[in-house]
């Protein structure tokens, strides 16, 4: 039973002093309820205003591609370095541990695989089970252009009125079929009708021409996607200029863990992301945490296990 012997009146109203109201630090995210708000602020750094996500979940399309045969090997040890991890459920259940603390961006969509066509998706989680398993945000890929366009965006929309009934956010990547062009156009579209259909944060490409049109005309924060595999100081360019043109991040896979050193790299992407650190200088802090780091990149030999 609640103490009722010394109830005191309060003194502290500091009368005068207007309540405080700050508008939320991610662009289009104000008028989002408080738990939406709080999910994103998990995944973006509040400080910063940016994120390094971490993405593994391309086995959902491409099985065990080259550093990802072994997640519970290659990917758990970069964990803390990343501020989310994009991850499918199934990889998430039997290959991160339920320990770590970092928000997780749970792929919501598949159905296909690269023996055919890419843009045939479908829904492929249940809300509920995107609870259950706590995320801080569902991904979707839609995909402008393509043979399932329409069937892509409707995905979108199903996903985001899901995770509004929730407070969970939806990250819409935009898959772009191979013979069309990753331009400031296309892209500019693609972006645009995602954050429209009610996206709360976008996943791109990187374009060498126009990319500030695209984040400035995309109304909700934008992540680029790495890419194919690049020279670690292309990979370190393409993050800085991405980030100075409007970019709120990056949703890198390849350019981190097939790397020789993924931990170094994480980190010297870090420094581009949330300091801004010039590319070289960066490349230089890659360079000098791999002499020093374990490799558990692709090229890393199989770690020495003892027998139980
Ligand atoms: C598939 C995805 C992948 O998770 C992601 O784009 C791959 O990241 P990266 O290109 O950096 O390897 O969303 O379309």
């Amino acid at each position: 039973m609640p103490d009722l012997d010394d109830l005191q009146d309060g003194k502290n109203y500091h009368i005068g002093v207007p309540m405080q109201s700050n508008a939320f630090f991610l662009k289009g995210s104000n008028s989002l309820d408080w738990g939406m708000k709080n999910r994103l602020a998990r995944v973006f750094n509040p400080a910063t205003g940016r994120t390094v996500m971490l993405a593994v979940d391309h086995g959902y399309f491409q099985g065990p591609t080259t550093g990802l045969e072994r997640i519970d090997i290659s990917i758990v040890p970069l964990v803390p370095y990343a501020d989310a991890l994009m991850i499918t459920r199934g990889a998430l259940r039997t290959s991160i541990p339920a320990e770590m603390s970092k928000p997780v961006v749970l792929r919501a969509t598949g159905g296909q695989s690269i023996l055919k066509e890419l843009s045939n998706e479908l829904v492929a989680v249940d809300i509920e089970d995107a609870v259950r398993l706590n995320a801080s945000a569902l991904a979707v890929q839609v995909y402008i252009g393509s043979a399932h366009e329409h069937q892509s965006i409707g995905n979108l929309v199903k996903v985001v009125d899901a995770g509004n009934r929730q407070g969970i956010p939806t990250l819409a990547v935009t898959g772009v079929g191979k013979e069309l062009a990753r331009d400031a156009k296309y892209l500019g579209l693609a972006t645009r009708i995602c954050a429209e259909m009610g996206a709360h944060f976008v996943k791109t490409y990187f374009c060498e021409k126009g990319f500030a049109r695209v984040a400035a005309a995309c109304p909700v924060p934008l992540v680029i996607a790495g890419g194919k595999k690049l020279p670690e100081l292309e990979a370190l360019q393409m993050a800085y200029v991405a980030i100075d043109q409007g970019a709120a991040g990056v949703d890198m896979g390849r350019n981190i863990f097939q790397c020789d050193a993924p931990i170094a790299m994480i980190q010297a992407v870090r420094a581009v992301v949330h300091d801004q650190e010039k590319p070289d200088k960066a490349y230089e802090l890659y360079l000098s945490l791999k002499k020093d780091a374990p490799r558990t990149g692709p090229s890393a030999g199989v770690p020495n296990r003892s027998r139980s």
